[in-house]
Formats: structure tokens, C-alpha cells, sequence
């Protein structure tokens, strides 16, 4: 979703330090970009649609020591430099850029039409700044007349907020993220770590309601609602800056694919006592769901078999975006699961929301140390997969389920075969991926490319990884690609092959390798081209990527190259995987 970074402090020059910043940005996606410098006592705003990355980030080095910047991801209005952000009001005194929606903008913007107040975009952003000049009368004072503003929101928001008049930067926070970096000479403010990593490895967070003001010096937390001052921890980051960077690899969707040798080994590397813990949790609980979007929603379907085969329990999957009228289940007695990568997705909070309401507890599996979903949570357990910056998801999928996997195994009382059998994967995931196979996935690539449709079949825990493996093609590729359980294709989508059209087999050596095989002929028999992804070769397949076998653990191995074939059919194609069309990396909006 959008970006935001600011920075205030000694330096002079806080607008190619925010370009800079910015640029960190660009995997969350984005349309268009904008910043505000405060020079002397006057606002210089420049915006844009299109990349940032190629601006010059010394067009913007002039003397200025208080900048805000935006990279906008669409939402009300359509993609132009008017709509981008920055956004100012009238006597362009005040300068904002803004995540989130305001839901109730349409009659704030008629309120302030009635008093005089004239609009240049179709934003819901563009209020803010007008709202602070209004209150700002009544107030006298640039930070009041912020709270009082935010008292009138409906919705979430994340906003940084400059004046003419002032050496402050000012954000507020309800709902959308916002993190805080200390540095020797000021400090930033920023929708994520990437955009001041570079100048700061030490975070203080923003938490929903609340407020922080800083001239660069000095910095004051307080609620908004009750102007009561809040002390905040100083919290270390602990990923290194090259691991957050590209390295010797073209895009981040192949870095993060190629991290895969070692982030499931240091997924498995949990506290035993807490996993035993959490174990306890789900035997106890009356009711244990579980919720995540998109990617991470695949893991939480792949463990229901997981705890079924493994533990035989029953746990409960939905989708976070369809839990909310799963709240009749819930009680106090419930455990809620959440299983998010940025640990900031809009609907995940919401369905932790819910749960709270009802008192159930809520444990949370992230990958974002520090994040809304892991500070939370009741529970908090962290995947370690370090940072992913690619939208597309890959590395993260397979730590969550190696952790959803180790918690079924502890469940059944077999926490050390369970780390065994996934510390075996993992070695034999870090052989698989050699520059070999890498190579021979691409081929594969190579032979499909031109297709239009592309449809993958599973089983038990490969069928989600079907689903999974539909995401990762559509998502980077623009391929249309869909999943299936192999048994559904009799009852409907078999009648969608056509000679040559490329279908996935997800097999491993288990009890439900028949059937998947007799789902590979039933396409074969239509014309389908079959790569099968599987630890041994068949007769139905017209071309085998081999996996080793791996056991309750085959869902991580099957699924990563088919990660890898996305990659390279968007790179055949043309496209760009880390950043694709219409998609962001996090969801903070609903
Ligand atoms: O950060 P989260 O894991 O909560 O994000 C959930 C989804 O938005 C995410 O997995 C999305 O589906 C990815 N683009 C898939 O690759």
C-alpha cells in the first residue's frame, strides 16, 4: 500500500534523503509520488505519477532540514499528479501525506466547501490539510488543531503533517502503520523500516490512537484522545541492511525464493517451551480458528491438514476478510491463529478485533518483528524469514507453515520428530535450489510462456498449495492460472483443456498419490501439457521438476518451484515480479 517517510532534524538535506527513503519504498507498491519541503517559512510541494526511481534524488538536496513524502497506491480518485500526495490546503501553510481511507470525507469535504474551503483533487487526503487550517483557528495551535481534526475521522489513518509556521513533524495513527526511527542527527517517520534503515537501526512504534510530535530534538508520544504523554521503548532492528537488498540477484522474488535454502531451517529454530506452550493453548481452547489473506491464508489451509494428519485436530480455517460472520463461534473459551507476513493486513486486524470483542485469545505467526498483528496479539511467534520485500510472497509461506507445522507436531506430543522432519526438508530444500535446477525451472518457463491459461492440481495439503501456486502466476505473471483439488476437476473446470494447455501435477509419495496421478491422466487424456512436480517421475507427465520427498513436509517443497516458474515466466514476459500491476505488499486497507 502507500508509502510514507518524513524526516526532521539537523541535516539539510531532508528532501534527497526522502527521495532515498521513498525509493526503499517501491515494493509496496505504487502509481505516483510526491514531496514537501519546508524551506525558510514557505512549502515547496513537487508530484508526480509514475516511478520515483527515476528521480535524481540531488534535485532535491536544497537547504532543508523538515521534508514529507508519499508513494500513493490509488484509492479515491483516479492516478494523476493532482491526486498525488502531498496534499496542501488553500494558502498552502500546511503540507500532508496520508495512508488509509477516510470513510466519511464526502461530507467533511461538503462541510468545508460551505465555509469557504476550495479542493484541487478527488482524494479523501486532501480534507486533512484543510481540517488542520479550520480547527487551527479556533485552537491557535497547529498540533491541537490535528487532534481535534482526527476526533472528526471515520476510518483509518496514517498522516504526517507539516507547517510553514513550525520545525515539527507531526503523525497520528488509527490503523494504518507507522514507525519511528532514531537517529544521530533527527528523526524519521515511516510506513516501514526500508525507508531509514540506512540511517537508523533503532524503532519506537506509533500505536493505533495515538500521536508524535518532533522538531528533531525532542520527541512526545500522547494519545489522541486524552492528550495524556506516552513513554516508548527503544527497540533494536535486527536484520542486517544487505539482507533487506537485492544482493547479487536481479529481482527480490528471486533473492527471497533462493532465501528459502536457510529461512525454513530458522523458522523451525523456535523456543520449544513456547511452541509447547502454544500447543497447550490449542488442546485447551474450545475452538481454534484460523485467518490470513492471500498467501499466508494458504498456509493456514495447508496446516488444517496438517493438524489433522499430524495431531488429529480439528482447527478451523476462513479467509480473514470472510471471518466476520464467524463470530457467533466464538468465545471466550477460542483461540484465534492469525498468520500474517507484514503483520499489518487490514482484514487480519479486523478479524483479531472481533475475536477480542468476544474474549477469545488470539496467537499470532508474523514475520514483522514489532508489527500492529505481532504487538497485539496475546501470542506473538515470529517467523525469522527476515525482510520480504517482493510482493509477491514466497519465503514467508514456508516459514508460517513450518511453524503451523511444528505446533501440530508439539500438539501430538512429537515437537523434536517434528523439528527433525522439517530440519531434513530444509537441507534438502537448500541442495534442491542449485544453479542447475534453478535453470531447468526456467526452461520450463521458456516452454510455456506464450500460453493463456495454466491450471494446477493437488491433494490434501498440495491442494492449497494449488491455490497458492494460481496466486504466485497470476500475481506476477498475468498469466490466468487456477487452482484445483485434483477431485473437483471431473465436476466442472475439466472441461476448460484444451490441446496443449500447460497443467501442474502436486504429488508427493503418500496415500494420496494415486488419485492425483489418476487426475494427471484424466488431463492428459484432453490434450493437457502435465509438468509434474513430484519426488518421482510418471508416465503422465510430459515434463517432471523433481522434489525431494519430504513427507508431511511436501507442501514446502512442492511449492517452491512453482514460485520460481512464476518468476521466470514474468521475466519472459516482460514483467516486473517485485512490483505488479494493481498489487501492494501490504493490505492496510480493508
Ligand atoms: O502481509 P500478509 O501476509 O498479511 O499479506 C497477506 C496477503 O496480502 C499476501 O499474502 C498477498 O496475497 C501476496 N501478494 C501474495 O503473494
Amino acid at each position: 500500500m502507500c508509502g510514507i517517510f518524513g524526516y526532521v532534524g539537523k541535516r539539510n538535506d531532508a528532501g534527497s534523503l526522502v527521495i532515498d527513503g521513498l525509493k526503499n519504498l517501491e515494493y509496496r507498491g505504487y502509481d505516483s509520488w510526491g514531496i514537501a519541503c519546508k524551506t525558510d517559512s514557505k512549502v515547496s510541494i513537487e508530484k508526480d505519477i509514475g516511478k520515483i526511481s527515476s528521480i535524481k534524488s540531488e534535485d532535491f538536496s536544497s537547504n532543508c532540514s523538515l521534508a514529507i513524502g508519499h508513494t500513493r497506491w490509488a484509492t479515491h480518485g483516479g492516478v494523476t499528479p493532482q491526486n498525488a500526495h502531498p496534499h496542501a490546503n488553500g494558502t498552502e501553510t500546511i503540507a500532508v501525506v496520508h495512508n488509509g481511507i477516510l470513510e466519511n470525507y464526502q461530507q467533511l469535504r461538503r462541510d468545508l466547501e460551505s465555509k469557504g474551503h476550495e479542493f484541487k483533487s478527488e482524494t479523501d487526503t486532501e480534507i486533512i490539510p484543510h481540517m488542520i487550517e479550520e480547527y487551527m483557528k479556533e485552537t491557535g495551535d497547529f498540533t491541537s488543531a490535528i487532534k481535534k481534526s482526527c476526533e472528526a475521522f471515520e476510518g483509518r489513518f496514517a498522516f504526517l503533517a507539516l507547517h510553514t509556521e513550525s520545525n515539527t513533524l507531526v503523525a497520528a495513527r488509527r490503523g494504518s502503520p507507522l514507525i519511528i526511527g532514531v537517529g544521530e542527527d533527527g528523526y524519521f517517520i515511516a510506513s516501514d523500516i526500508p525507508a531509514f534503515m540506512n540511517h537508523s537501526r533503532l524503532v519506537q512504534y506509533l500505536d493505533d490512537g495515538e500521536m508524535v510530535v518532533t522538531d528533531g530534538e525532542s520527541i512526545l508520544f500522547s494519545s489522541l484522545k486524552t492528550d495524556e504523554e506516552i513513554q516508548k521503548r527503544e527497540i533494536e532492528i535486527t536484520w542486517s541492511v544487505e539482507e533487506a537488498q537485492k544482493g547479487e540477484y536481479e529481482h527480490f522474488m528471486l533473492k527471497e525464493i533462493m532465501d528459502q535454502k536457510d529461512s525454513i531451517a530458522r523458522a523451525v529454530n523456535q523456543n520449544e517451551e513456547q511452541i509447547e506452550t502454544l500447543a497447550d493453548a490449542i488442546r485447551n481452547a474450545k475452538g481454534t480458528f484460523l485467518v490470513g489473506c492471500g498467501t499466508a491464508a494458504k498456509a493456514c489451509m495447508a496446516s488444517e491438514y496438517f493438524f489433522s494428519v499430524i495431531s488429529q485436530k480439528h482447527v478451523n480455517f476462513a479467509p480473514a476478510s470472510e471471518f466476520k460472520l464467524y463470530h457467533h463461534f466464538l468465545r471466550p473459551e477460542s483461540l484465534l491463529i492469525v498468520v500474517s507476513q507484514s503483520g499489518e493486513t487490514a482484514d487480519v486486524l479486523e478479524a483479531m478485533q472481533i475475536a477480542k470483542s468476544k474474549g477469545s485469545k488470539v496467537l499470532a505467526i508474523v514475520n514483522v518483528e514489532g508489527s500492529t498483528i505481532d504487538r497485539e496479539a496475546d501470542y506473538s511467534l515470529l517467523i525469522n524469514a527476515g525482510p520480504e520485500r517482493a510482493v509477491a510472497s514466497t519465503k514467508a509461506l514456508t516459514g508460517h507453515m513450518a511453524v503451523l507445522m511444528l505446533i501440530a507436531y508439539a500438539l501430538d506430543g512429537k515437537l523434536k520428530e517434528g523439528r527433525k522432519v522439517l530440519l531434513e526438508t530444509a537441507s534438502e530444500i537448500n541442495d534442491m535450489l542449485n544453479p542447475r535446477y534453478v535453470d531447468f525451472v526456467e526452461s520450463v518457463a521458456e516452454r510455456i510462456q506464450d500460453q493463456k491459461d495454466l491450471f494446477i492440481i493437488g491433494k490434501s495439503w498440495n491442494y492449497p498449495m494449488a491455490l497458492e501456486s494460481a496466486i504466485k502466476i497470476q500475481e506476477v505473471s498475468y498469466v490466468h492460472a487456477e487452482g484445483f483439488a485434483g477431485g473437483e476437476l471431473k465436476h466442472g473446470p475439466i472441461a476448460l483443456i484444451e490441446e496443449g494447455t500447460p497443467c501442474i501435477a502436486l504429488m508427493g509419495d503418500d496415500e494420496v498419490k494415486n488419485d492425483i496421478i489418476s487426475n494427471a491422466i484424466e488431463l492428459k487424456a484432453r490434450g493437457g501439457f502435465i509438468i509434474g512436480i513430484a519426488p518421482e517421475n510418471n508416465e503422465s507427465f510430459d515434463v517432471w521438476i523433481k522434489v525431494p520427498e519430504a513427507g508431511t513436509a511436501q507442501a514446502l517443497v512442492n511449492i517452491i518451484p512453482v514460485q520460481a516458474l512464476a518468476y521466470f515466466l514474468a521475466v519472459k514476459r516482460g514483467k516486473d515480479p517485485d512490483m505488479p500491476r494493481n498489487l501492494a505488499k501490504s493490505v492496510t486497507v480493508k
